[in-house]
C-alpha cells in the first residue's frame, strides 16, 4: 500500500494534514482504523518478504528467520532458527496470523515450513525460558488455525521442558539458567510472565494440572517482589536458590536498577491480562489495573514510548514501537475484563497506539517489516531504532483483536 494512502486511509489528519492522531481527545475524533487496508498491507510485506528470502534457486532455508532491519535497510536479516535466538518463533507467528487474516494457502505452506522447523529446539534439553515464547508464538498461533493433533503433542512437551525450570523453594521459572552466576543467585526476568500461557494451555489441554499450579505461584511471586509500589517493574529479580528469599531487583535491558525499561513493563501487562484471563482471580485484574495504569501515565503524547522511561536523555534518544505494540495486543483483551469507564479508557488508549504505529511516523513505506524504530537491547548496543520482528508479531495480534 502507498504511504500516503495508508496515511489518509488510517489516521486522524485534522485540519493541517498532521498525522498522528495523539491526544485520547484526538484519538477520540479519529475516523475508525481502515483495518481492512492495513492487513491488506501486512499482507503485501509479507509476500514481499517471502519473495526476499529466497536463495537463487527459489529455495527458502527455514532454518534461518527473520529477527530485524536496520535503518536504512530494506531486507530482512536473518538469524538462525535455534534455542539461543529467542525471536525464532516470531516469523512463523506473522505468517499464521498473515494467513488467518487472509486465507492465502502459500503462507500457510511457508508458516509450517517455519513452524517445524522450532521442532528440534523443543526436542532438546531446555535452554532457557524463551521456549515459551518460541513455542507459544509458532505452534500455538499454528494450533489456532489448524488444530493439528501433532502441534498439540508438540506443546505439550515444550510446556513440560519449561516446568523442569522451575524452582519450588523460590516460586518461579529460572529464566536464564546461564546467568545465576553473573545475577548471584536464580533469576526471573520481567519477559518470563508471557511464558506462563504455555503452562495454563498445557494444563487446560491434557498436560499435568501441575503446570497450572505452577504458572499461579510464578505470577504469585512475581507479584509479590518484581514491583516497586508505584505499580512499575524491575526487569530481573534475583532471588536466593536454595532459601527462596528474594535479593534484589535489578535491569539487564533498561537503563537502571530503578529504572522502568519500556517493554518490560509491557511484558508485565500482556502477562498479568492473560493470567487473569486464565485463572478469573480479581486480584490480578486490580493488579494488572496498575501495572497499566503506571505505564499509560509515562506515555509521551503520541503513546509510544521511549525505550526506559527514565532515560535521562529523553527526548533525544530512541523509542520501542516493539512495546506499543504489545501493550495495545493486551489492551484490546483487558478492555474485555474491566468496568465500562475503564474498558472505554484501554479501547480508546490501544486505538491512539494503533493509529500512531500506522502513522508515517512508525509505519514502514519502503521495507518487508511493517513498522520501525523499535530497540532491542540498548545497553549492549544492540538493535537500536531497528525493525524487530516481535514488533510486527504483536502488531499484527492487536490488529487481529482490533477487528474481533
Ligand atoms: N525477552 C527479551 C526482550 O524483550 O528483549
Amino acid at each position: 500500500m502507498n504511504k500516503t494512502i495508508l496515511s489518509l486511509s488510517l489516521i486522524s489528519i485534522a485540519a493541517a494534514g498532521a498525522v498522528v492522531a495523539c491526544t485520547k481527545a484526538q484519538a477520540e475524533e479519529a475516523p475508525a482504523i481502515d483495518i481492512d487496508r492495513v492487513f491488506a498491507d501486512c499482507h503485501n510485506k509479507v509476500s514481499n518478504s517471502l519473495e526476499s528470502l529466497k536463495d537463487s534457486a527459489g529455495a527458502i532455508n527455514y532454518m534461518i528467520a527473520p529477527r530485524n532491519i536496520a535503518p536504512g535497510q530494506t531486507t530482512w536479516h536473518q538469524r538462525p532458527v535455534c534455542a539461543e535466538e529467542w525471536c525464532s518463533g516470531f516469523w512463523p507467528g506473522v505468517l499464521w496470523m498473515d494467513y488467518a487474516a487472509n486465507g492465502d494457502k502459500k503462507v500457510e505452506r511457508e508458516a509450517r515450513a517455519y513452524t517445524e522447523s522450532i521442532k528440534t529446539i523443543v526436542d532438546a534439553p531446555v535452554f532457557d525460558h524463551d521456549l515459551g515464547f518460541l513455542v507459544l508464538c509458532s505452534y500455538g498461533k499454528g494450533y489456532e488455525c489448524t488444530q493439528d493433533p501433532e502441534y498439540k503433542k508438540v506443546m505439550l512437551n515444550a510446556a513440560d521442558s519449561l516446568a523442569t525450570l522451575f524452582n519450588p523453594q523460590v516460586g518461579t521459572l529460572l529464566s536464564w539458567p546461564r546467568n545465576v552466576e553473573m545475577f548471584g543467585g536464580h533469576n526471573t526476568i520481567m519477559d518470563n510472565m508471557i511464558n506462563l500461557e504455555l503452562l495454563f494451555w498445557a494444563a487446560k489441554n491434557g498436560g499435568d494440572q501441575k503446570l497450572y499450579d505452577i504458572a499461579v505461584s510464578h505470577a504469585d511471586t512475581t507479584m509479590t517482589y518484581h514491583f516497586r509500589p508505584d505499580g512499575t517493574c524491575y526487569h530481573v529479580a534475583v532471588y536466593d536458590p536454595e532459601s527462596g528469599a528474594f535479593k534484589r531487583g535489578c535491569t539487564h535491558q533498561g537503563y537502571s536498577d530503578s529504572s522502568t525499561w519500556a517493554r518490560g513493563q509491557a511484558w508485565a501487562i500482556y502477562g498479568y491480562t492473560m493470567v487473569y484471563r486464565e485463572t478469573k482471580d480479581p486480584k490480578y485484574l486490580s493488579f494488572v489495573k496498575k501495572v497499566t495504569d503506571a505505564y499509560l501515565s509515562m506515555l509521551p503524547d503520541d503513546k509510544i514510548p521511549y525505550w526506559d522511561f527514565n532515560d535521562p536523555t529523553i527526548p533525544h534518544c530512541s523509542k520501542d514501537v516493539s512495546a506499543a505494540c504489545v501493550v495495545a495486543s493486551a489492551l484490546l483483551e483487558l478492555k474485555d475484563y474491566v468496568g465500562e469507564t475503564d474498558s472505554e479508557r484501554y479501547d480508546s488508549e490501544a486505538k491512539a497506539m494503533l493509529t500512531s504505529l500506522t502513522s508515517d511516523d512508525y509505519w514502514s513505506a519502503d521495507s518487508d517489516s511493517f513498522l520501525l524504530h523499535s530497540t532491542g537491547h540498548r545497553p549492549a548496543g544492540s538493535e537500536i531504532d531497528y525493525s524487530i520482528v516481535y514488533a510486527d508479531y504483536y502488531f499484527y495480534e492487536a490488529m487481529l483483536r482490533l477487528k474481533k
